[in-house]
Order: structure tokens, then sequence, then C-alpha cells
């Protein structure tokens, strides 16, 4: 906590207030919010059309908040990179924003249903997630990466094979190892962070996980390590209902707009530069690091 003060002192109270709008508080507290925030706009806001989203004038996007630092707990509200992006969105389009936090393996299914408008997770994009949803243009280069404990044997993807490993359920690095690693068994834990704990533990011999919140679980996590190699190369994309193209033109237009304009260097930056974010909220957290389901890899 006393490390993401320091950081983000410099941060405008303002752009604060309007993270938070997008996943905390009650809803009064988020209308008002998002209400100063569209005013204070530089005038590029402009009024989406009626039925451009599921509910008339107000934007939901599905995460999964155990992502820092795209999407983590901060108090009551969801913050990080892929938080700034939606409030950022909903502010051009004079939508109200709210976030659903959900299980990863939700978010697809919400936005299918229609109960999201998009899914904003650190959301790889992939053949199997694009029978389903349709994806934004990417916005962030990604990939797995894989985390050992401290002295471990396993050096590169190659000692992998016949090993416990640990990834997040229903994300790219269970399908990775799921697919790609010779007789592993296979651990799958509702949040990341709770398989670096198990591997800390020396109940998984490593974990694959994407590879900035292996940099922040790693910190959080004493006696664990990322091995150089990454394992794959991934975007990241916003998912968006097959049946809502106009909402994936708005989102396409404004993810551009916000290359141009440098925003999104901005919130990358205040988030990816110089090691600025703080897992403490993670690592204090309370939760079972027993696995959700086991496998065997073929
Ligand atoms: N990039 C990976 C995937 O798409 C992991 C994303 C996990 N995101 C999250 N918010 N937990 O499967």
């Amino acid at each position: 906590m006393k490390k993401f003060k320091k950081v983000f002192a410099a941060t405008v109270a303002a752009s604060m207030l309007i993270s938070m709008a997008g996943c905390g508080g009650t809803s009064s507290d988020t209308a008002e919010a998002t209400t100063e925030s569209t005013a204070s706009a530089d005038g590029g806001s402009e009024e989406a059309p009626a039925d451009l989203t599921s509910n008339e004038g107000i934007l939901i996007w599905a995460t999964n908040a155990e992502f820092p630092p795209y999407e983590y707990h901060e108090g009551d509200a969801v913050v990080g990179i892929d938080a700034e992006i939606a409030d950022y969105i909903g502010e051009q389009l004079g939508l109200e924003v709210q976030c659903e936090d959900m299980a990863f393996d939700s978010i697809i299914p919400a936005v299918v249903s229609g109960k999201a408008d998009l899914g904003i997770a650190g959301m790889t994009v992939d053949p199997d997630r694009l029978e389903n949803v349709n994806f934004s243009d990417p916005y962030v280069n990604a990939g797995q990466v894989i985390i050992v404990a401290d002295g471990s044997d396993i050096a590169s993807a190659d000692d992998l094979a016949g090993k416990t490993i640990g990834v997040q359920l229903g994300t790219t690095g269970d399908q990775y190892v799921t697919e790609n690693i010779t007789d592993a068994t296979v651990e799958r834990y509702n949040k990341g962070f709770e398989a670096v704990q198990a591997v800390q533990q020396g109940k998984v011999d490593a974990v694959v996980i994407d590879g900035e919140p292996a940099k922040q679980f790693v910190a959080s996590a004493e006696g664990t390590m990322i091995l150089d190699e990454p394992l794959t190369e991934e975007e990241y994309a916003i998912a968006v209902s097959k049946d809502n193209e106009a909402l994936l033109e708005e989102v396409n237009r404004i993810l551009a707009e916000m290359q141009e304009n440098g925003k999104m260097a901005e919130i990358t930056n205040k988030y990816l530069g110089d090691d600025a974010v703080s897992t403490d909220e993670a690592s204090a957290e309370e939760g079972s690091d027993e696995a959700v389901e086991t496998t065997t890899a073929a």
C-alpha cells in the first residue's frame, strides 16, 4: 500500500475518480463521478446512439481483476490499464461506465449473452474465442512466461515435460500447457497469484502465465523467479459481441485515437513504467491456494 501511495502521489485526483467510477462504489457515486468526468472531457465526447450498448447510456465491461497491472483491486475499485481504457472509451462515447468483475472464463459468455458490452481483461486474441466473439484491434503485445522457484531444475520450456504446472483457469497459459507440454499435470487456479503461491510453496513445479502479471506476482512471492525466454507471442484486444458491429467500430476508432493522441502511452507508462504497481494488495488477499481443477495433459 505504501508503495502504491508513493508511486501514485502525482496522479491527479480527477483521474483516480474516473478510474474508480469504473468498478467501485454505489451506483449513485458512479453516476456522479461519470457525469463529472464526461463534463470535464475536452469536447471529445460524442453522444452514442441509443442502442450502442445493452443498457441505454451505460457501458458495461467484464473483467477478472486478478491480473495486475491490467486489472486489480484497489480497495473497492478495480483499477489498472484496462480500467483506464474502459473509462476512456465510456467518456468518448458519453456513456456511464460500469465494471463487472467475474471469473476469467465467464467473460466471453457475458459478452455473448449481452450481460456485458465489452470484455477487457488482458485477453489474448485466439481462434477459439473468435468463434464466439469479435475482437477489437490489438492494444498490447504480450506473451506467456515460466515462473519457477529459485534453484529449480527447470531452465527452459524443454524441462517442463512431466512436471506439475500451475496456470490460471481458462487462460492461454492453461491452453498452452494443456496442448503442448508432454505428460504435464496441469493445476488450474481461479487466480494467477494463487498459482504463484503454489510454486513458492513447492506444490507445483512451475507456473505459466502472462509476462507483466508474472513480474508483479514474483515481486510479491519471495523465492520465485521468471525464466528469461518467453513461451508465446500474443496480442491483447477487447472482446465485443458478434451482434454489435457498431460498438466494435467505435472501440477500434477510439483505440486508434488513443494511440495517436498519446493517451495509450500515458496509461501504459503509468502502470508499466519503473516497477509502477504494487501487488501488496494481491499478496495480502485471502484465498485458497488449492487448484480448482487438475488434469494430465496429453
Ligand atoms: N492473456 C491471457 C488470456 O487471454 C490471460 C488473461 C487473464 N486475464 C485476467 N484478467 N485474469 O487467456
